[in-house]
């Protein structure tokens, strides 16, 4: 199968220039100028950018929280990612106490296989490291999966101490592979529900008085120390604040490879959202919680000079019917997560690139080939490059659409977006080759993505 994408605009991380990209099969084999051969299909591509696919590297399917599942499943998920431009996502696999990595790795794909419609890799959470199981993450490293997220919050269910992380740090550093840290004091944040709870603050609004900035910024720079004594470098998740982005700037500056990433529901939305009136502010609870809307500012500049390296979404949603529900009484019992898969493109660019925020090329990085990068991807995924799967979006940057839930493909009763108008649309969409979003339809067939069988860490820049 050849496919010509003719008359666009080819967008990477470094390259800005128009030129036709061809298609054999899988692959990018040609880009040029005025190309003209037989091909099976020719997509026009005028007016459009022509970008690659964008990379999620922290999503949770179908992940088992808080005495539920988060509501999509691979299959929806993935298809609600491939509308937005997203054409591979990295999942978390998660370790139950006392279980070997192996069986958790078992679990996810059997969750995941045959059901995608877009690619797909695995990040590891451990809960329970004693030292018998240290070589089992260098197996892990050898099977694709070179990146493990361990938790400093959730007492009881994720949190793993000092000792554990850093011994975890040393493991994966010898190995090529790369820590993810969900940083913020998880001890002190216990006191601080446990008190709320006892004083009859139940309402979703406590759940973000009680993750205060400082619980975030201590556990970042707990995590950073740990990494530097470990010689390891440390990826900080779901960085939602100033106070926390200063300890990973602090760390950069002075050599210490820090890396981070934020997410849309930082850069976008505000902690003024949990005063909705009645239980809303259940669609934000999410860990850690919305900001004042001061932090944005500093998010945007971080992602701009490169403290920041890539967006995510955290994608982990939860319907406020039944699921979010539980906590109706009690904040500390709503589900923590949002959704957000299908929009982080149109988000980050209607947000960044239209008001100048930050450019194209460092849109594409940002959402692209930095996680690429990072997590092992590149340069089969994360640019338009001959060699590299064809993994393309044709996206028009003046095209509009409103969020909703009415029109979403998330399985979730609610969007964390709902009526915001974004300029930015990916338009069609391609998976190493085959369009799978045609005009905004999903056009795929769930089952055609791949397990990704990820490389080792490497810094972005
Ligand atoms: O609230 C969140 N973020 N839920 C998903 C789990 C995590 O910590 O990433
Ligand atoms: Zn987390
Ligand atoms: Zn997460």
């Amino acid at each position: 199968m050849r496919t010509l994408i003719r008359n666009g605009r080819v967008i990477t991380a470094v390259d800005d220039y128009h030129a036709d990209v061809l298609i054999e099969g899988e692959t990018i084999t040609t880009i040029g100028s005025s190309l003209s051969m037989e091909t099976d299909r020719t997509i026009d591509a005028a007016g459009c950018y022509v970008i690659p696919g964008g990379i999620d590297p922290h999503t949770h399917m179908e992940l088992p929280f808080g005495g539920t599942f988060s509501s999509d499943s691979f299959e929806t998920g993935t298809i609600a990612a491939a509308h937005g431009g997203t054409t591979s996502i990295i999942d978390f696999a998660v370790q139950g106490h006392g279980e070997a990595l192996n069986l958790a790795i078992d679990k996810w794909h059997a969750k995941a296989e045959g059901k995608t419609a877009i690619d797909y890799g695995f990040h590891l959470i451990c809960t329970d490291l004693p030292d018998s199981r240290l070589p089992e993450m260098k197996s892990a490293i050898s099977q694709g999966i070179s990146s493990f997220k361990l938790f400093m919050a959730y007492p009881g269910v994720f949190l793993v101490d000092d000792g554990t992380i850093f011994r975890a740090m040393t493991t994966a550093a010898e190995a090529g592979g790369l820590i993810c840290m969900h940083a913020e004091n998880g001890v002190i944040i216990d006191v601080l529900v446990k008190q709320a709870i006892a004083a009859g603050r139940t309402a979703p609004k406590y759940h973000a008085m009680t993750r205060p900035t400082k619980a975030e910024a201590e556990g970042a720079g707990r995590a950073i120390a740990i990494a530097e004594m470990a010689g390891a470098p440390v990826y900080i998740v779901h960085l939602s604040c100033h106070d926390a982005l200063k300890k990973v700037v602090e760390a950069r500056d002075n050599g210490i490879p820090a890396y981070a990433e934020t997410c849309p529901q930082y850069l976008f939305l505000d902690d003024t959202l949990y005063d909705r009136e009645g239980f809303e502010g259940a669609k934000w609870v999410m860990t850690p919680p919305l900001r004042n809307l001061e932090n944005q500012e500093h998010l945007w500049r971080g992602l701009k000079f490169n403290d920041l390296q890539v967006v995510s979404t955290d994608h982990c949603p939860f319907c406020m019917k039944e699921q979010k529900e539980l906590g109706l009484n009690d904040f500390s019992k709503i589900p923590n997560g949002g959704p957000g898969v299908e929009h982080r493109m149109s988000l980050v660019y209607n947000g960044g690139v239209v008001p100048g925020k930050i450019n194209v090329n460092r849109f594409v990085e940002i959402v692209s080939t930095a996680p690429a990068k990072i997590f092992g991807l590149f340069p089969k995924k994360g640019t338009v490059a001959v060699g590299s799967d064809a993994d393309i979006v044709i996206f028009d940057p003046n095209a509009e659409q409103t969020i909703s839930a009415k029109t979403h493909h998330m399985r979730v009763d609610y969007s964390a977006y709902e009526g915001m108008k974004v300029r930015g649309v990916a338009k069609t969409v391609l998976s190493r080759g085959k369009v799978i979003i045609e005009n905004g339809k999903y056009v795929g067939k769930a089952g055609d993505g791949r397990f990704l069988k990820r490389g080792l860490f490497n810094s972005p820049r």
